[in-house]
């Protein structure tokens, strides 16, 4: 990894960190403001969808199903907004719940549902004792939810094509083994999408794994593409189906990262077993959503080719900020192994790794000079990378002249910790 810091002479690595020291102490002057911590979209993006505002003028019924959008009944959604988000899901419309504004709390609440009374098919609750794997580096929020709800995190890492699938086949076996984590598409961080073979092999766990093992598949990013042609992914439920193991396999998305984050709505698709027993478990929760939004929805876009040339107005607006970035780190950091960056066709993020032992000083070094990096460890469980060399980078939100600004800093203080780890192990 650090083969060219190697091979530098103490004195050049010295005279390199002193340029790096001034260029940093230049930066930190600049007294910056910088954040490119979570993945929000930015005010361009959700500006694509402010005609929902106004757009129901006064009609509040659905035109198929002629229901009253602005009553109760139909808790689980619309109709048309379940035949709108199903190609999303790659499941049917009867398949589909709709429910909340935040796919998260879906999967919140459907892990809360299995720990407290067990999923269909299953032996017990999960309860305390139950194992969850999860794929590192991966999405702190999973993790911190998981934890949270007294279940323990394993895991395992990503390999290109996805899980080190051998791995989980063999933690699968263990019966206190409940459920894996996948982000399957432009995956939270590392922005690659599972191959055709892993998804085959996640969909035959359900015959090695316990009856309540079950696969929290968080599709957030099916159609978020940063370049034409972007990654496909193998349709999961459709697998299952054919090896009978439908039953291990849950869905989630939302409409947060296509119209308005955190006032849009959620969904998941499910067997029909697992959807009767999450709708029962739901309906102890609220008496329905939101239908007028999802109305909203369902005007605003026809179908999924509808959504997929508003994806496009996304791309147009994000991927010259990932873009920038590559640019700057091609120029500060190509061809001087300090660091690994990916380059993914979709999502929103980049996920950046450094030599072993540097992240958190990074981290803490560019918050000196104004620059917020998502804590080093978050995207491990427990915030526990063991490596420390793991950073998430979401360059969606700030303006592009920032996202090269916090580029910049961030590839200086990368810069200037590899050379000082590397001095001090002489
Ligand atoms: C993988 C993943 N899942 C879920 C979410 C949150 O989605 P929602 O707004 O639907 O809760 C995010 C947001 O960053 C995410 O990256």
């Amino acid at each position: 990894m650090n083969s060219v810091l190697k091979s530098l002479s103490t004195e050049d690595l010295t005279n390199e960190l002193n340029i790096a020291k001034a260029r940093f102490e230049q930066l930190k002057a600049a007294n910056l403001s910088l954040d490119i911590t979570r993945g929000k979209p930015g005010t361009d993006q959700v500006a694509l969808s402010n005609r929902l505002d106004g757009i129901l003028n006064g009609d509040f019924i659905a035109h198929e199903s002629k229901i009253d959008s602005r009553n109760y009944g139909n808790f689980d959604g619309l109709p048309e907004a379940k035949k709108l988000v199903a190609p999303l899901l790659g499941v049917l419309p009867t398949e589909v719940f709709i429910g909340g504004n935040s796919s998260l709390s879906l999967m919140y609440h459907t892990i809360a549902f299995a720990t407290f009374f067990g999923v269909p098919n299953g032996i017990a609750p999960w309860g305390k004792g139950a194992k969850i794997i999860a794929i590192v580096p991966g999405y702190d929020r999973h993790f911190t939810l998981t934890a949270e709800l007294g279940l323990e995190l394993i895991s395992v890492p990503m390999t290109a094509e996805g899980p080190d699938m051998d791995m989980v086949e063999e933690l699968v076996k263990d019966p206190t083994v409940k459920g894996i984590w996948c982000v399957p598409k432009y995956s939270n961080p590392t922005g690659n999408t599972y191959s055709a073979k892993v998804v085959d092999r996640l969909a035959k766990l359900g015959k090695i794994a316990t009856s309540d093992f079950r696969i929290i598949w968080d599709n957030a990013y099916e159609v978020h593409h940063l370049v034409q042609n972007g990654d496909q992914l193998t349709n999961i439920m459709e697998l299952s189906r054919t090896y009978g193991t439908e039953d291990s396999v849950l869905i989630y998305g939302s409409m947060s990262k296509i119209t308005f984050a955190g006032a849009a709505f959620a969904y998941t698709g499910m067997s029909p077993t697992n959807l009767k027993w999450f709708s029962k478990h739901m309906s102890m929760i609220t008496v329905g959503d939101d239908k007028v939004n999802q109305l909203r929805h369902v005007r605003m876009f026809k179908d999924l080719s509808d959504i997929e040339m508003h994806m496009q107005q996304h791309a147009k607006i994000i991927n010259p900020k990932f873009e920038a970035f590559y640019k700057v780190f091609d120029q500060e950091l190509k061809d001087l192994s300090y660091a690994t960056w990916t380059m993914p066709n979709g999502g929103y993020f980049i996920s950046v790794d450094l030599i072993n032992g540097c992240a958190s000083k990074v981290v803490s070094l560019a918050a000196s000079a104004g620059l917020k990096l998502t804590p080093a460890g978050a995207t491990f469980p427990y915030g526990k990378d063991p490596e420390d060399k793991n950073v998430r980078i979401a360059p969606t939100y700030p303006p592009l002249t920032e996202v090269e600004q916090a580029a910049k800093l961030f590839a200086v203080c990368i810069k200037v910790v590899s050379l000082e780890e590397e001095l001090g192990q002489r």
